[in-house]
């Protein structure tokens, strides 16, 4: 679609691959609502400061932009010798994942680049480059399938009129189509089932405000903004029916990190009785940690809450700051978890094993494991 065609952000792609350009392009989110404007990114510096400055984010997003990325960045490698161009490659793949620690589906991503990479050892380096490309545009493309499936599942959970109440953007803008949380809304929302979602603005960086009202309103879903700080009133009034929250990595045990603030809804969730689901493609699920008390949360810089979005600073300049940017959810708050595989719920580990040997035995997504 040309930029003179679209008309709504729903229109615009959080990434692409630019081929004439050999750039990925995205739609830079530190701008939005205000502003829509796609850059280009060509080099790993600039991809590199993408991911870690928020102008893509969300964990699919971040997946499928570093994957593009390396890709991009593969036309710049040595191209005579396999040994040399792979040696590159884990260099730049390195430096690519050191853009944000919590989000796991940045390093599957690259990850699943690299064995593209490994397994075409022994072939000219232009054919690596194609079949890295491909891997690449599956990437994106599973994530649009994943993504309506968790919406259909979701959907299953509420009813027509429901109020849901989402923390963050697991919206479009966080991944290639649907999002992740805001999938069910969306699918309701072509069935015509009236949802009215509350939105939190999501402290410090205001992905809930500026990214998923934004999403919501252009999509004519009925959406409230709240501040972080007033979704227990929502709950205790009984306007919430249902949390729908997205994830950045799911340990084994069911514990989910997602954005600051995600567990304190669902405390005050469990508190008022309302059900609390975490959206998670099976690329966010990490197996290979046991607990949420393993997972590396990501630390920011404390000017996003003293000065950010603010003309001067609203804190004390001498005044201690901790601005970690996501927490980890216990499972024991935890309702389900939304897969494309269908809703799992406690005892997780079990759950999680069953799902992945589907999708091992090659269970098409949509397909109910559970
Ligand atoms: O820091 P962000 O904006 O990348 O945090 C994003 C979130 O916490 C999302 O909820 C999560 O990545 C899931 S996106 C489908």
């Amino acid at each position: 679609m040309g930029a003179d065609q679209k008309n709504t952000i729903m229109d615009y792609d959080t990434v692409s691959l630019d081929e004439e350009q050999n750039a990925v392009v995205i739609i830079d989110q530190t701008l939005l609502p205000q502003t829509r404007k796609l850059i280009s990114l060509k080099t790993a510096q600039e991809i590199w400061e993408a991911i870690y400055f928020l102008k893509v984010r969300g964990a699919p997003a971040i997946g499928v932009a570093a994957a593009y990325g390396i890709y991009v960045l593969t036309a710049g490698m040595p191209q005579d010798s396999f040994g040399e161009f792979y040696r590159e490659f884990q260099r730049q793949k390195e430096y690519l994942d050191s853009a944000r620690p919590t989000a796991v589906n940045l390093s599957w991503a690259l990850n699943r680049m690299e064995q593209v990479c490994l397994a075409g050892r022994g072939l000219p380096v232009a054919e690596i480059r194609r079949r890295l490309r491909e891997e690449a545009v599956s990437i994106q493309r599973e994530d649009i399938e994943v993504c309506r499936a968790i919406g259909e599942f979701g959907l299953k959970l509420v009813k027509p009129g429901d109020g849901i109440l989402t923390h963050c953007n697991a919206g479009k803008l966080a991944a290639s189509r649907y999002g992740t949380a805001t999938a069910p809304i969306y699918l309701g929302q072509e069935r015509g089932y009236a949802f009215r979602v509350f939105a939190d603005e999501t402290r410090p960086l205001l992905q809930g405000a500026r990214l998923t009202a934004y999403e919501l309103c252009q999509s004519g879903v009925d959406v409230t903004l709240i501040c972080d700080n007033m979704s227990a009133l929502v709950m205790k009034k009984g306007w919430v029916n249902a949390v729908f929250v997205g994830c950045d990595r799911v340990a084994a045990n069911g514990d989910a990190a997602n954005k600051i603030g995600t567990s304190l809804a669902a405390a005050a969730a469990r508190l008022y009785g309302v059900p609390f689901y975490v959206c998670a493609p099976t690329s966010t699920i990490d197996m290979a940690t046991p607990t949420g008390e393993e997972i590396v949360i990501e630390e920011r810089p404390a000017r996003e809450v003293t000065d950010l979005w603010y003309t001067h600073s609203m804190a004390p300049k001498e005044v201690k700051v901790f601005n970690p940017a996501f927490d980890v959810t216990d499972h024991t708050l935890i309702s389900g978890i939304v897969t494309e595989y269908g809703v799992v719920r406690a005892p997780y580990k079990e759950g999680f094993e069953k799902i992945f040997a589907a999708k091992q035995n090659g269970e098409k997504p949509g397909r109910q494991i559970l």
